[in-house]
């Protein structure tokens, strides 16, 4: 390679050359996007990071040596260019930037050949993701996705400064390390020097973070790689990043106010966008009341309506059972649309049962105002009116409702707000609605497991005013815990932290460890809270779902350079594979060839 580069050094990347430079003498260097040859003339795009430039050869200026070389050259040869900017002598190129000037070359030098690539590398690929992921390295050259991870290290850049003007400290935590309750399965890496014994991935560095504060670094931050082996999804990646954050002497409100700034700040140096503060706040349950979810997507109305006081002595047993059982009877009104199809209603109906829904009732208010229902038998005419009137229901509309315990009725509703909202094109995708959640429901009751688990996790502060209620009704205490939400997406989530170990040792009481069992998996930090510890609190953002969400891609593997798939496997590298036995002796670990068998078999 030291022979290719003799003689030659880049002036300029491709894209950053414009008029002004008419007249220069650059140097180039680059991929072939693409070559033709015109007879005594040869054009040749080159592309690199920066974009796509126009080269010339005419044997004339490169000499005959340099041409014969640009006559061979084919798409994905990497070759070095010198020549002089021109203004274009033919048409401009309004599709390119730097399509008003073209180099002349006058030297060229081919640094190395390529073979035809798998598929074409170019913008909006059509190609299938399989293909491009197992010859990442290729699909990396693609425009969009050179955007998306120069946006990702420049939207990293911007948060880094801000938060280092903030007076924040950035301070690596282990990856080796002890399990963090932050609610997926671990991943485990073997220990060899003490067999049996396995470290954890951090899921986040939630413990570290708060020792850091026990030890006075009052203002922490990290770009942080955290591991979850849980299902996938769009949103979701087996490893991703945090940018984790943590501070003290301070409640709720410090919080949210250093962080608004820096989204201000981040999504100005990233994308040009002008987001207005305060950032719109809503309590958890006015989230789940009023759009059944605690990630509303508040770009577009359709909110839920509560008509349990109007059906409760109506006919229909579905509504009145659902009451009965401490549950609620909830609706959306899909405005305009009470004329569609039969099959397309069966088809929400089947969709609504996806998300644990019985069934879904739905009411039509036809366009001369009577009603087309699958359960108008079962109410009067004036129950019906009431209802429709409930639903803000007007000729036209298509009402759907679901009844069920909250809970149930919540998930179904938000999600088919959700669904009838794509289908009706009633998103902006334009709009970039920021909301913070807040007093979350401190537990959650796991029906599988029978009891209370944290819904944010163990180490978040109740409400002051809840505090009592912990003994009394776990249920119905709130936390300090704030989530950050974009377009329906959960950005990001945080509370203030306990640092009282009787309110500690209560909350593991009430998530069901003994007193030794905590001890034994948090004694660390809270033997650490024994010796001074400042009140504090803190904050995580998904940085990989931060930049899917501000370049509009559909999956966060489009912003991750080598990403896994819903396996969890990685096309590219072949990842996880099995070890050699060697490895394997050397940790005294067994596979259980038969157990395997038996899983793959079910
Ligand atoms: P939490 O579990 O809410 O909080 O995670 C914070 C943010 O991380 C992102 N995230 C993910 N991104 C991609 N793939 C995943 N599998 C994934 N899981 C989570 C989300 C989420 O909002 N320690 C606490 C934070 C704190 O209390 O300070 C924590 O980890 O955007
Ligand atoms: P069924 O009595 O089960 O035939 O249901 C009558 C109508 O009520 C059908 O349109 C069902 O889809 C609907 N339905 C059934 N269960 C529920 C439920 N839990 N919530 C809302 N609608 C339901």
């Amino acid at each position: 390679m030291a022979e290719a580069m003799k003689g030659l050094k880049r002036t300029h990347r491709c894209g950053e050359l414009s008029t002004v430079n008419v007249g220069e003498n650059v140097t180039v260097m680059g991929w072939v996007q693409k070559q033709r040859n015109k007879g005594g003339l040869i054009f040749v795009d080159l592309r690199d990071r920066s974009g796509i430039l126009q080269i010339v050869f005419e044997e004339a200026d490169c000499g005959a040596e340099s041409f014969a070389k640009a006559e061979k050259v084919r798409s994905e040869f990497v070759i070095a260019v010198v020549g002089k900017v021109e203004k274009r002598a033919g048409a401009v190129n309004e599709n390119l930037a730097t399509g008003d000037i073209e180099v002349r070359a006058t030297q060229m030098r081919i640094l190395s050949e390529a073979e035809t690539p798998p598929f074409p590398i170019e913008a909006d690929s059509k190609t299938k993701e399989d293909l491009r992921l197992k010859y990442r390295y290729l699909d990396l050259r693609r425009p969009d996705l050179q955007r998306n991870i120069i946006l990702k290290s420049k939207i990293s850049a911007a948060i880094r400064s801000f938060l280092t003007n903030e007076g924040f400290l950035e301070i690596e935590t282990p990856m080796l390390t002890k399990s963090t309750p932050e609610g997926a399965r671990d991943y485990l890496v073997p220990s060899r020097v003490h067999p049996g014994n396995f470290y954890a991935l951090p899921q986040s560095p939630q413990i570290f973070k708060q020792l850091l504060m026990c030890s006075g670094y009052d203002r922490y931050f990290q770009l942080a790689r955290c591991f979850r082996d849980e299902d996938l999804r769009a949103d979701r990646q087996p490893e991703f990043t945090q940018v984790d954050m943590e501070l003290s002497f301070v409640d709720v409100e410090d919080v949210i106010e250093i962080n608004e700034r820096l989204i201000q700040y981040v999504c100005k140096e990233a994308i040009g966008l002008d987001v207005q503060l305060p950032i719109p706040r809503m309590k958890w349950i006015d989230a789940m009341n009023r759009y059944g979810s605690d990630k509303p997507d508040t770009r577009f109305g359709m909110e839920l309506h509560d008509v349990s006081g109007v059906v409760k002595d109506c006919g229909f047993g579905v509504f009145t059972s659902a009451l009965e059982n401490g549950g609620s009877v909830r609706g959306i009104n899909a405005e305009g649309q009470a004329e569609m199809p039969r099959k397309k209603i069966d088809a929400l109906v089947e969709f609504a049962k996806g998300y644990g829904a019985k069934g879904l009732a739905y009411l039509s208010v036809m366009p001369d105002g009577s009603y087309k229902s699958s359960f108008a038998k079962f109410m009067t005419e004036e129950q019906l009116d009431a209802l429709v009137k409930a639903m803000e229901g007007k000729p036209g509309d298509l009402l759907l409702f679901a009844a069920d315990k909250n809970s149930v009725v919540w998930n179904v509703l938000g999600a088919l707000r959700l669904e009838v909202g794509k289908q009706m094109g009633m998103i902006d995708n334009d709009k970039f609605n920021f909301l913070w959640v807040t007093e979350f429901p401190l537990f959650e009751w796991s029906e599988e497991e029978e009891r209370f688990v944290a819904m944010h996790h163990p180490f978040t502060m109740p409400m002051d005013e809840d505090i009592p209620l912990l003994d009394t009704d776990p249920g119905k205490v709130r936390a300090k815990a704030y989530d950050i939400v974009l377009n329906g997406t959960e950005l990001g989530g945080g509370s203030v932290r306990i640092y009282q170990n009787h309110i500690q040792e209560k909350m593991f009481e009430k998530l069901g460890f003994t007193k030794e069992e905590a001890y034994e998996r948090f004694g660390f930090l809270m033997n650490a809270f024994k010796y001074g510890v400042p009140p504090h609190a803190g904050l995580a953002y998904g940085l990989d779902r931060l930049v899917m969400l501000l370049v509009k891609a559909d999956s966060i593997r489009e912003v991750i350079a080598f990403p896994k798939v819903k396996d969890a496997s990685c096309l590219m590298s072949e990842a996880p594979n099995v070890v050699d036995q060697k490895q394997l002796d050397e940790l005294f670990i067994q596979i259980d060839e038969e157990a395997i068998k038996g899983q793959n078999e079910e």
